[in-house]
């Protein structure tokens, strides 16, 4: 949810290296973009409506300064137009800052600053018009504190001074990463922005704000005092957050399962054991999550039952307020993320810290926001994930939960050695044959504007997360529904021809599936069976490898496949699908 990029360096082509990171941040936002730098001390700005993929570095060859900041927008305060995109500056453009999050008061801001002084309709103006006011007053520092200390609301911002060799940035919220070069520094809200120039990095904590120049110094914004950060060396390689031979980050993420599973089930043993014994002991364990990372915590609610005999209780990060007041010092809340840094998750973990109940989280990006506030944090050592849907992520979080739920029973190594060879079975159904049957599936199926999903116990959560997943990089209409539930209404809405998938295990509920699979199939509709076993009701089979319980692990990879050659069979980019966000740092 927007992207923001801010160099100071050795360097003079610093809108050159600010446009690159902002283009591998592209998938936080994607509807504008712009740069702001100082040259012959006067404030240049370029901002445009579009993809800042499409900007060319070589038109800024000949602007030479040492630092400049930009932006990547997700729009949310004001239209998607070339004034609202960032950078936003001062009447007297001597301020110019980018901001991901929102500024709650900006309303309150802008009538005490004068509303005829603005000339964007987003709440991000107020910060630098409020800056360059106590400007006047002040040194750059002190002003950019005392605008802080007005501001409301969740932000992570970077500013810039004419006149003043040095960034400021600061957070509240939304996250901000300080890369750490040889004599240069990378301000960004994703590693991978600035992962070609150093793997070095400092975390810019919420109510901090950082002052970079030659060198780098982090202040408390409570206390006013300075703050010692330990520098963090990032085990990522900057070809992993690149595409590769692949056409889309989608489908290389896709194909990343044939071994992302393995990373995530190697960890520390004592470490897991220990957390199944808070798990265990635990009074109230609620589960959440946002989106997809939202269906994972349905798998689990599945696996905690049928593995370990544990009840918890799941509800969605936005819908996690109906429970707080169940909330106390024995409640244990686990939630799950890619990017760890989910607004409405954060919020979650707040409540329940306002309870002293304890935090387990289960993310992808190492030292967010949410890893770091959690009392336990399990880390699914995914790599880079930059399509917006997600998918590595998620069967890797599934996989984690799953382990965990044997070592409540005491039975982690035998759950290990399953989910290895899951992994395994995995790795040889990803082939090159597979892709082309599953692209030939989707290219019956692409024309339709609704397709419908079904699944039982532990597939129940995978056909909704098969809605997700064709809904937002495909636009078609699709729906996940737990299969015994059709004949209660969902049923009325199969016709002619009309495609539906079916997610079959090896189970003690294959029958009923198969049974509701019939019912479908009555009704004319074009029945997409995946499962390790054929079935005469099956228009197209669509072979998985038998797993046992883990079968939401295998099942969904064919629905993530599907949904990508839908979407590229429909003319769509995938990679980047509109209104959407990758990371949603805002409520
Ligand atoms: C956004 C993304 C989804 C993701 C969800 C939760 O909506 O588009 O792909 O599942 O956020 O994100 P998280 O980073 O917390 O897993």
């Amino acid at each position: 949810m927007c992207g923001i990029f801010g160099y100071i360096g050795k360097k003079e082509n610093s809108l050159e290296i600010v446009i690159k990171g902002l283009q591998k941040l592209e998938y936080r936002g994607y509807d504008s973009w712009g740069v702001a730098t100082e040259i012959d001390g006067q404030l240049f700005i370029e901002k445009k409506v579009g993809k800042i993929s499409e900007a060319k570095t070589d038109d800024f060859h000949d602007k030479k300064c040492q630092f400049a900041i930009g932006h990547t927008r997700w729009a949310t305060h004001g239209g998607v137009t070339d004034i609202n995109a960032h950078p936003h500056f001062s009447s007297d453009k001597t301020i110019a800052v980018v901001h991901n999050g929102i500024i709650e008061n900006y309303e309150e801001l802008r009538d005490e600053l004068g509303r005829d002084n603005f000339i964007s309709q987003t709440d991000s103006e107020v910060v630098a018009q409020l800056i360059a006011k106590f400007r006047k007053e002040m040194s750059f520092k002190d002003a950019v504190l005392a605008a802080i200390n007005k501001l409301k609301g969740r932000y992570a911002i970077v500013v810039m001074n004419v006149g003043e060799n040095y960034l400021i940035a600061a957070r509240r919220g939304s996250p901000l990463i300080v890369g750490v070069g040889d004599g240069e520094y990378f301000l960004a809200s994703d590693i991978p922005a600035f992962l070609e120039y150093t793997q070095n990095v400092n975390y810019l904590d919420d109510d901090e704000m950082v002052i970079v120049d030659g060198n780098v110094e982090f202040i408390n914004l409570t206390t006013g005092r300075s703050v010692e950060k330990r520098l963090i060396n990032i085990d990522w390689k900057a070809e992993g957050a690149e595409k590769g031979e692949y056409d889309h980050y989608m489908l290389k993420e896709i194909m990343e399962q044939k071994d992302s599973i393995l990373r995530a089930i190697n960890q520390d043993t004592d470490e897991i054991m220990h957390i199944a014994q808070q798990i265990k002991k635990s009074r109230g364990c609620f589960f959440s999550g946002c989106g997809t990372a939202g269906k994972v915590c349905m798998a689990g609610e599945y696996f905690f039952s049928l593995i370990a005999n544990r009840h918890v209780n799941f509800a969605p990060a936005s819908e996690f307020p109906v429970y707080h007041h169940f909330l106390r010092p024995e409640s244990l809340l686990v939630v799950v993320s890619q990017s760890g840094e989910t607004a409405d998750v954060l919020e979650a973990m707040d409540a329940a810290k306002s309870k002293n109940a304890k935090v387990l989280s289960i993310v992808n990006a190492e030292g967010s926001t949410i890893a770091r506030q959690s009392d336990f944090s399990l880390h699914i050592k995914a790599g880079p994930e930059k399509a917006v849907a997600s998918t590595k992520a998620a069967t890797s979080q599934m996989a984690l939960l799953m382990l965990i739920a044997t070592a409540m029973v005491d039975e982690l190594q035998e759950g290990r050695r399953q989910l290895a060879e899951v992994a395994s079975k995995i790795n040889d159904m990803l082939n090159p044959r597979f892709l082309t049957y599953i692209k030939a599936v989707a290219e019956k199926i692409k024309d339709h504007e609704n397709c419908y999903i079904i699944g039982k116990a532990e597939n129940y959560p995978m056909a909704l997360e098969a809605a997700i997943k064709i809904q937002e990089v495909s636009y078609v209409h699709a729906e996940g529904f737990a299969a015994g539930e059709l004949k209660h209404g969902p049923i009325a809405l199969v016709t002619d021809g009309t495609p539906c998938i079916a997610l079959v295990a090896n189970d003690e509920v294959k029958n009923d599936t198969i049974n509701n699979t019939i019912e479908l199939k009555a009704r004319g509709a074009h029945i997409i069976g995946i499962s390790p076993e054929k079935h005469e009701v099956f228009d197209d089979w669509i072979k998985v490898p038998d797993v046992g319980i883990a079968s939401p692990l295998v099942n969904i990879i064919p629905t993530q496949l599907l949904a990508y050659y839908i979407a590229v069979l429909r003319g769509l980019d995938p990679d980047m699908p509109r209104n959407l966000a990758k990371s949603v740092t805002v409520k």
